[in-house]
């Protein structure tokens, strides 16, 4: 009876992992440029945090740390996603909040795949801090971040041309939610800005720009947490009194990878 409790969000996690796409969970791109600034930036295997349960990180850390630590509000996804990846022998899980003070120098290295945007433009400066609190001296950290300011759109219907030329064969939400976001965002918050996001896909679908089945996907698709994004200039001025910047890469190889980049840092 125990077990099949457990078992129901377990499965779940795996299927709903399977069936998410890039941003949501890394691309190739992106794993090869966590890849890249390991070796670039570590010179050996070291202890490893990660910051979630993210499958495709815990494989990398599998074939490159001396053990991993995974870092999340949720066990259930530790567990979930073990299936989905190589676990490293010395695996474990650290049941934390990001934003909160008491996490102790414990990692040479720390990676993270939207982990900062799960937290408001307000709590930035607590994540960053925290983030060098559970660094040793000269450790980094790679973190996949999602900025505001390499969106080229200022109009929704230019997202929504530049989607049925260029990506009509995949659906509309997953192209381009990103960018409607962006454009309805709460500035203060960093978040998509539901009310204005509803209100404005509704005149997006009285005005027949968007078909029913799309409005479906947009409106059944809202995100329940609020993703922040971040202006470059003004992630680089949170990271300055914790780290120094060693390298900021753009994945090329999904529709919204130019406002995805994943940064290296290295402790001050
Ligand atoms: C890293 S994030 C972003 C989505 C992502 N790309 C992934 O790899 O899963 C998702 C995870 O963050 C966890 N999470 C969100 N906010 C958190 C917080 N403040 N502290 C710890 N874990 C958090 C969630 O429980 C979830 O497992």
């Amino acid at each position: 009876m125990t077990d099949s409790i457990k078992k129901l969000p377990m499965n779940m996690c795996v299927e709903i992992w399977r069936n998410v796409k890039p941003p949501v969970r890394p691309s190739e791109q992106m794993v090869a440029i966590y890849e890249d600034y390991v070796n670039k930036y570590c010179s050996d295997s070291g202890d490893w945090g990660l910051l979630g349960c993210t499958p495709e990180l815990r494989s990398l850390a599998a074939e490159y740390a001396s053990s991993l630590c995974c870092l999340d509000l949720n066990k259930d996804h530790y567990h979930g996603y073990a299936e989905l990846c190589k676990q490293h022998p010395k695996e474990s899980f650290m049941l934390c909040d990001w934003v909160c003070p008491g996490l102790t120098e414990s990692f040479d290295l720390v990676l993270g795949d939207g982990s900062i945007s799960m937290v408001s433009l307000h709590q930035y400066d607590e994540f960053l801090k925290n983030l060098h609190d559970m660094l040793l001296p000269g450790g980094c950290a790679f973190l996949r971040i999602q900025v505001s300011n390499t969106n080229p759109f200022n109009e929704p219907s230019e997202v929504i041309a530049w989607h049925r030329k260029n990506h009509s064969d995949q659906p509309i939400f997953r192209t381009s939610a990103f960018y409607m976001q962006i454009l309805w965002q709460d500035s203060d918050l960093g978040a998509v800005n539901t009310e204005i996001y509803r209100d404005q896909m509704q005149k997006l679908y009285d005005a027949g720009e968007v078909t029913d089945e799309e409005y479906q996907q947009f409106m059944g698709k809202i995100t329940p947490c609020p993703i922040s994004y971040v202006e470059q200039e003004a992630f680089e001025a949170a990271c300055e009194p914790y780290f120094d910047i060693l390298d900021a890469r753009f994945p090329e190889d999904f529709a919204c990878s130019n406002v995805c980049p994943v940064y290296a840092l290295k402790k001050k």
